[in-house]
């Protein structure tokens, strides 16, 4: 997928702005609140209808306005043309395909995938979780269309038990068990078949950037490994009535990185974090384009504030290596170092919510 044409209407300070990017990198300056990271927003809440650094949507619509919406015209690696759109009214996501409503907001993520990089990224591996299961569902859901509906079939299978559980009301709990067990395994599975693809790509991309020996990456799959799912609901069945929630399950799984049998997150340093978490993405986002000859979305925020200047300078180099379309911020045009060999780039200038092609 390709971005041809961006209409960014009411996102922060921008008020109504049209832009054609390039396919390969689209590069943005501008001033300290100048709407760089606006824009970045913008194509954010197109591919996945939310924002990246808000998590009241509300405040990303412009002060004056009423709605925002963003709308663009795609190209898809089948040839066709996509147009999406999304309004947002401050309490209500409407998102368009072709003009037609949809219901599921992972049509979306299908038709614009994009990942993110900014200066909080550093907390995919920092912080809960839930962020590495939401990063690694995503490779699995790119990778495979079959997951999504035993996903949804466990989530639905996990809250209904969970309710019985609440209400220690045990009389249909096998049923559920049952249906936990079964699309909870096959999450897992296909979980487990995507980190086995992904790992060698990662490997290969975080050796580029930084010479660190022994490094795996490992899932955690939420349960007791000697034993089936099944087996441990049965264990953690009186706990699990006691607290109100199921404790084993897809649910709990985590993703690690290890150096040398050490979780990284706890001893290397912010610069070399961020450069794993810039890597683990920019794997995913190769994987993707090699599995499906998809070309993502690759959005990167505050580039000088992530980097080191060798750092960007091979980032650069990677990405307009890679199939994929690339949309860069920075203060200043410095920033992002030398240009001669970077092909079909185009340069944007931010300025009052303004955006000018130079
Ligand atoms: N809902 C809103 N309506 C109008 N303006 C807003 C709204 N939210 C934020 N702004 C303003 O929009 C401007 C652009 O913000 P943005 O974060 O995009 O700037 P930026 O160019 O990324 O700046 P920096 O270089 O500091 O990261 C800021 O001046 C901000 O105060
Ligand atoms: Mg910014």
């Amino acid at each position: 997928m390709t971005l041809l044409k961006l209409d960014i209407h009411a996102v922060r300070n921008i008020v109504k702005e049209s832009i054609e990017p390039t396919s390969s990198i689209n590069f943005f300056y501008g001033e300290n609140g100048s709407g760089k990271s606006a824009v970045i927003e913008a194509i954010f809440i197109l591919g996945r209808a939310r924002s990246f650094r808000s998590t009241n949507i509300k405040s990303v619509i412009n002060f004056e306005q009423s709605n925002l919406i963003v709308t663009a015209q795609t190209l898809q690696p089948n040839g066709s043309s996509i147009y999406l759109g999304v309004q947002l009214d401050g309490k209500n996501f409407c998102c368009r395909i072709n003009q037609q409503t949809i219901q599921n907001r992972s049509d979306l993520a299908y038709a614009l995938p994009l990942q993110i990089i900014h200066p909080k990224s550093f907390e995919l591996l920092d912080a809960g979780p839930q962020y590495r299961r939401e990063f690694l569902d995503w490779g699995v859901f790119n990778d495979n269309d079959k997951f999504i509906s035993s996903w949804r079939n466990f989530k639905k299978a996990l809250s209904q038990r969970n309710s019985l559980l609440k209400s220690k009301d045990t009389a249909y709990i096998n049923v559920w068990d049952k249906e936990l067990v079964k699309y909870g395994t096959i999450v897992d599975e296909f979980r487990h078949l995507y980190l086995h693809k992904f790992k060698s790509v990662f490997l290969s991309i975080l050796n580029q950037f930084l010479t660190i020996d022994n490094v795996e990456i490992k899932l955690i799959t939420g349960w007791d490994n000697n034993i089936g799912l099944q087996q441990a609901l049965d264990q953690d069945r009186n706990k699990d009535l006691r607290y109100g929630f199921t404790h084993s399950g897809p649910h709990r799984a985590d993703l690690q990185v290890v150096i040398n049998k050490r979780l990284a997150r706890d001893f290397v340093s912010r610069g070399q974090l961020k450069l794993f978490v810039m890597s683990l993405k920019l794997a995913q986002m190769q994987l993707l384009s090699r599995v499906q000859s998809n070309i993502g979305c690759f959005l990167i925020d505050d580039f000088s504030a992530e980097l080191d200047i060798p750092n960007r300078a091979k980032l650069l180099h990677f990405l307009s290596k890679m199939n994929c379309q690339v949309f860069i911020t920075a203060t200043t045009i410095s920033d992002f170092g030398d240009l001669q060999n970077i092909n079909n780039y185009k340069m944007f200038h931010v300025e009052h919510g303004n955006i000018k092609q130079v």
